[in-house]
């Protein structure tokens, strides 16, 4: 699906002494880090999301546990499974997202192009479909 993408990461093994696994800004991630937040404690049945950004792109890596995330434009739809240390899910500007199924104690780490600013979300569902019609070039 357009707009989205999965990201391998690269890790550095170390048997017993561990794993290893590094997040460069413009590198392994595909822009310069603005802010970092992670999503705890999630309890069972809980949805969340239910916006898209006008601009802001973020790279999602589920730490612990498993999370299911669903992203749609107006032409396609697709959910993705997050549940390794070494899997980011890249997702850009215009794309609807819903967060489910969080496993418990999941720990969801979302790395974030810009710094938080309230009027690049779009949260009414019709209105981002009106404006994702326009940035995708599609009839409305
Ligand atoms: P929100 O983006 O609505 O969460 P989600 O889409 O995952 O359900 O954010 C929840 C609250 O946290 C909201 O009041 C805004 C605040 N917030 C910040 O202050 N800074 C941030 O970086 C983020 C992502 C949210």
């Amino acid at each position: 699906m357009d707009g989205i993408k999965l990201i391998n990461f690269n890790v550095f093994d170390n048997g017993s002494n561990g794993r290893l696994t590094p997040l460069e800004g413009g590198i392994d991630i595909p822009f310069e880090i603005n802010r970092i937040y992670y999503i705890t404690q999630v309890q069972k049945g809980v949805r969340r999301g239910f916006h898209s950004h006008k601009e802001l792109q973020q790279v999602l890596i589920c730490l612990h546990g498993s999370v299911k995330i669903m992203v749609k434009t107006p032409v396609a739809e697709q959910v993705i499974d997050l549940n390794s240390l070494t899997l980011g899910l890249y997702i850009g500007p215009m794309i609807w997202r819903e967060m489910y199924d969080f496993s418990p104690e999941a720990v969801l780490l979302v790395l974030a192009s810009r710094h938080y600013d309230e009027s690049d979300y779009i949260r009414d569902y019709l209105e981002y479909n009106k404006f994702a019609n326009k940035y995708f070039g599609l009839e409305e």
